[in-house]
C-alpha cells in the first residue's frame, strides 16, 4: 500500500528528514492500531516493510525499560557544585533516559485506534517523535566535556523542532474526539503532556548547567547567582512571580478590551520563598489570572461581549471600576499555596465537570474560551501560544489552559484546585510541594 501525506505542509519543516506520514484513506475499523510507520529519509513508505518490523523491534527494547525518575531536589543537589565528570555524568543520564521516556510515548500513539492515527496533527507529533527516538539513541557514551557540548546542541534542535507539539497534540485530539472518549482522550493527553515536560525538564536542565559550567562569570555560591541552578531558581519569591503574571496579564487585557483591568492584590506570607522552576509557577499563575481578570470583566461589563468580533475597539468607560482579584500565599511546613480569588462570576455549574478535560467538544470548546487562553505571553506559555496560531484556526480556542495547569502543579507533586460559586465568582488553589522531594509525577 503505498501512502501519500495528508498535510501539504508535512514535509515543509525538515524537508529531507521527515518520516512519512500514516495513510490518507480510511477504510478500517476504529479498533484497528495506529499505522506503525517506519523512519525513512526519503519518499513514500511501506507500512509493514521489513524495516519497519525491524524498527519496532528496536523500539520494544527502549519501551520495555522502566524510566528512572528524578526529585527537583536531586537536581538541585547534583548541579550546586559542578565538575567535569558530574556534568558528563548527568549527560549520560540524559542521554539514557530520553530515548526511553519518547519510546514509551510513541507506543501510545500506536495503542490508538487505526483511524485517530490518520490525523495529520497527530500523525506529524508521531512521526517527530519517532525522529527524535531514532537520533537520541544513536548518541555514543559521552566521554568529555567537548562531546557533551554536541550532545547539548543536538538535544537544543529537538527541543526547537518540538515547539509545535502541544497545539498538534490538541487540534489533532480535539478533530478525532468523536473517535475517543473523554476518558481515552485524557489519558492520552495527560501522559504525553507530562513525558514532554519531564523530557524538556532534562534536557533543559542539561543544557543550562553546561552554560553555568562554560560561563566564566557564574558561581556555584548560591547567595551571589540569585540562586540558579540550570533551569532552577532556590529563590524564587512568590509575590514576584504573581506581580510578573499579573503584569503581563492586565497588560494584555488593557489593550484588548481597552478598559483598565481589575487590580490584582497579593496578600498572605508575601516574603515567602522557594525552590522551583520558575516557569513551571509562572505558566499556572499566568492561566489562572487570565481566566480571573477575563471573567470579572466580562461579568461586570457585559456589553463589552456584544460585539465581540473586536473588542479592542470597544469604548468603555475609562472609569469603571472592576473588583480586585486576590492572590493570596500560604506558606505551611512542607507546602505553598497559592489562593487566586476573583468575582468574575464563577463557572456555569454545566461546564464545571469539563475544566480538567482535554476532551471538550468543539462547541464547549467556543464557550470554554472564556476560562481559557488566547494571547501573547512570557516563557511556557509564549512558546506554545506562539505555535499556537500557526496551527489553529484564529477562531477557535484550544481550550488547555486549565488542564495543563494541573499537569504542571501535579508535575512535582502539588496540585491544582478549582471551586466556583456560580454567579459570584472562583477560588482557585494551587499548591507546590515545597521540599522538592517528590518524584516526577509520570503517571
Ligand atoms: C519534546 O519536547 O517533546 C521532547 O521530547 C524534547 C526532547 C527530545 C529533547
Amino acid at each position: 500500500i503505498q501512502y501519500t501525506s495528508l498535510n501539504p505542509n508535512f514535509r515543509t519543516i525538515s524537508p529531507n528528514n521527515v518520516a512519512p506520514p500514516p495513510p490518507t484513506t480510511v477504510n478500517s475499523s476504529t479498533t484497528q492500531s495506529f499505522p506503525q510507520t517506519s523512519i525513512k529519509p526519503t519518499g513514500q513508505y511501506r507500512a509493514y516493510s521489513p524495516q519497519h518490523f525491524y524498527q519496532n523491534r528496536i523500539l520494544d527494547q527502549y519501551a520495555s525499560q522502566s524510566i528512572n525518575p528524578i526529585t527537583l531536589r536531586q537536581l538541585i543537589v547534583f548541579g550546586r557544585n559542578l565538575t567535569e565528570e558530574r556534568i558528563i555524568k548527568s549527560g549520560n543520564y540524559v542521554r539514557s533516559e530520553l530515548p526511553v521516556r519518547i519510546a514509551h510515548r510513541i507506543r501510545d500513539f500506536q495503542n490508538l485506534p487505526f483511524i485517530v492515527g490518520t490525523n495529520p496533527h497527530l500523525a506529524r507529533v508521531y512521526d517527530l517523535y519517532w525522529l527524535a527516538f531514532e537520533r537520541l539513541r544513536k548518541i555514543p557514551p559521552i566521554r568529555t566535556i567537548e562531546e557533551n557540548n554536541e550532545w547539548c546542541e543536538t538535544i537544543k534542535n529537538l527541543l526547537k523542532d518540538h515547539l509545535v507539539v502541544i497545539p498538534q497534540l490538541a487540534m489533532g485530539i480535539m478533530e478525532c474526539s468523536e473517535h475517543l472518549s473523554g476518558e481515552q482522550i485524557d489519558r492520552f493527553m495527560n501522559t504525553m503532556l507530562r513525558s514532554r515536560i519531564s523530557r524538556r525538564v532534562l534536557a533543559e536542565q542539561q543544557i543550562a548547567l553546561t552554560e553555568n559550567w562554560h560561563d566564566p562569570g557564574y558561581s556555584y555560591d548560591q547567595s551571589e547567582n540569585d540562586g540558579w541552578i540550570g533551569v532552577i531558581s532556590t529563590h524564587c519569591e512568590a509575590k514576584e512571580v504573581v506581580e510578573k503574571c499579573a503584569k503581563m496579564t492586565r497588560s494584555f487585557y488593557k489593550t484588548y478590551y481597552n478598559v483598565e483591568p481589575p487590580q490584582v492584590l497579593v496578600d498572605g506570607q508575601v516574603d515567602t520563598t522557594f525552590a522551583y522552576i520558575p516557569d513551571h509557577i509562572e505558566y499556572i499563575i499566568y492561566e489562572l489570572l487570565k481566566n480571573s481578570i477575563r471573567g470579572v470583566i466580562e461579568k461586570h461589563s457585559p456589553s463589552i461581549l456584544s460585539t465581540s468580533q473586536s473588542p479592542s475597539k470597544q469604548m468603555l468607560e475609562s472609569s469603571q471600576l472592576f473588583p480586585s482579584i486576590t492572590v493570596t500565599v500560604c506558606s505551611g511546613p512542607t507546602d505553598l499555596y497559592f489562593r487566586v480569588s476573583d468575582q468574575g462570576g464563577g463557572i456555569p455549574d454545566k461546564l464545571y465537570p469539563y475544566i480538567w478535560s482535554f476532551a471538550s467538544k468543539s462547541n464547549d470548546k467556543k464557550i470554554l474560551h472564556k476560562f481559557t487562553n488566547f494571547s501573547k505571553v512570557p516563557q511556557m506559555a509564549a512558546r506554545v501560544e506562539e505555535y499556537e496560531r500557526h496551527i489553529v484556526p484564529p477562531d477557535l480556542s484550544l481550550g488547555i489552559g486549565l488542564p495543563m495547569s494541573k499537569v504542571y502543579a501535579e508535575y512535582w507533586g502539588g496540585g491544582l484546585n478549582i471551586y466556583s460559586l456560580d454567579g459570584y465568582g472562583v477560588d482557585a488553589y494551587v499548591k507546590i510541594t515545597k521540599l522538592g522531594n517528590r518524584t516526577e509525577n509520570l503517571v
